[in-house]
């Protein structure tokens, strides 16, 4: 098969912390809740190699990794829908990073955001700009474009702070398939705009690098505790308070109906008192996370399930990953000597018919082309501002062939006429071998 059908999501959480009640709002329930949607296929996993760019601590790489798989499950996701996996169990992550590494530009990486803000610290501070950023660090979008390529992504939901990431992912799969052949989907970043940002205890973003979280399954009585202490002002009982601004109303509203927030949006008008507004959220959020977390401490005092459940993932995942793989190694011509010369190449035979090619121009447009089995071009595109435009005009080319160019050609370079004849037999090999896919 050519073509899936299904739209693949994909995401990864990198495992240096506990989960707490602003990722849980932020990524987790609402990823749980589009996991459940029968027309994608979730791919969700834990990014422990990206963990150790941040993290020299092995002991809470490995919590982290049991505590974050262990609220995911335990907040819904089911890992018999997904394909729910530990990134290190993939050893062709790591393998297929090594063949992106080799097309994507060191210029890009200079560009990359996070390595970019430790240069120009470094730099500020009149040290050497490279001083204690690691190849690790440097390569870190390198390494997610593995992560995302490898399984054909269509949609990254991510952090504002990705983006760029899933633009250089992008980027490595245009060159890739300029050089190699169509060989990865381009993928897109999905950012959930409807979900809240939650703030944390001094009402600034709730984020472990502000030391403001509530951890998502602490025990019922540390929460409350913590929840005692969010910030308000000094208002007294009976004096009417205001919402805007007020970081227990947020959280209260990131759990509650439109109703409960309407209601609790009175009682601040009539004067209710912080502890009884407090005494309020802690219900709230309890009601939602109770019951998971139950199985959020069954699930962490069984690790040996967890790593079963995610071995089973690895399974699935690499069910698609090493076939993957194996084509990939033989497109840039990591292959049998013999291949090639022997009459059961005739899956490299089929490789050798005319293909398009679709790739990006230092004029950041992107463009397409057909070219025969020695590489001379047939057609030619103009540039296209989306790559899915691109995609678009050469998935009419592939379904209909010849009988597409009067609609295409406005898109395409003029031909030289006499390669018609070539033309319309390559079109027609191609729209063969779609069918027979
Ligand atoms: N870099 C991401 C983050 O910090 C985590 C991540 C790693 C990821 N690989 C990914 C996210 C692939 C999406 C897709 O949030």
């Amino acid at each position: 098969m050519t073509s899936q059908l299904r739209t693949r999501v994909l995401t990864g959480i990198t495992t240096t912390g506990t989960p707490h009640l602003g990722n849980y709002v932020g990524a987790i329930r609402p990823t749980v809740n589009a996991s459940r949607d029968s027309q994608t296929d979730g791919f969700y996993f834990l990014a422990d190699y990206h963990a150790l760019i941040k993290c020299d601590e092995p002991a809470r790489i490995q919590r982290s990794t049991l505590e974050i798989a262990a609220s995911w499950i335990a907040s819904g996701l089911d890992p018999e829908k997904v394909t729910f996996y530990r990134q290190s169990d993939i050893p062709e992550i790591p393998e297929l990073t090594w063949l992106l590494t080799c097309v994507t530009g060191k210029g890009l990486l200079n560009r990359a955001h996070a390595y970019k803000a430790a240069v120009d610290k470094n730099s500020a501070a009149g040290h050497d700009p490279d001083s204690d950023v690691t190849a690790g660090l440097f390569m870190y979008p390198v390494l997610m474009g593995a992560d995302i390529l490898m399984f054909k992504a269509h949609k990254v939901p991510v952090g504002r702070d990705q983006i760029q990431h899933i633009e250089m992912a992008r980027d490595m799969a245009s060159s890739f398939n300029h050089l190699y052949g169509e060989q990865f989907v381009l993928p897109e970043a999905v950012i959930e705009e409807s979900v809240a940002l939650l703030p944390g205890l001094d009402g600034r973003k709730m984020s472990k690098s502000y030391d403001n979280t509530i951890p998502l399954f602490a025990p019922a009585a540390q929460m409350r505790k913590q929840i005692a202490g969010i910030v308000t002002d000094s208002k007294a009982p009976g004096e009417p308070k205001s919402t805007e601004g007020s970081a227990l109303f947020q959280i209260y509203q990131a759990f509650a109906s439109a109703e409960e927030s309407a209601a609790m949006a009175k009682a601040y008008a009539d004067g209710i008192g912080w502890g009884d507004a407090k005494q309020m959220l802690f219900e709230r959020i309890d009601r939602e996370i109770a019951p998971m977390r139950e199985h959020y401490q069954a699930l962490i005092h069984n690790p040996s399930q967890m790593d079963k459940i995610l071995l089973a993932g690895a399974d699935k995942a690499r069910a698609l990953a090493t076939p993957f793989m194996r084509e990939l190694r033989h497109a840039v011509g990591l292959r049998a000597l013999s291949s090639g010369a022997t009459p059961q190449a005739t899956k490299e035979a089929k490789a050798a018919v005319a293909s398009f090619k679709q790739y990006r121009e230092k004029d950041g447009q992107f463009y397409f082309k057909l070219v025969n089995a020695l590489g001379k071009t047939l057609l030619q595109s103009l540039g296209f501002s989306s790559p899915k435009d691109a995609g678009q005009a050469i998935g009419r080319l592939q379904t209909d062939g010849w009988a597409a160019l009067p609609d295409v050609k406005p898109l395409l370079e003029p031909w030289d006429s006499s390669q018609e004849p070539e033309l319309a037999a390559a079109l027609a090999e191609i729209t063969a071998s779609k069918k027979t896919d």
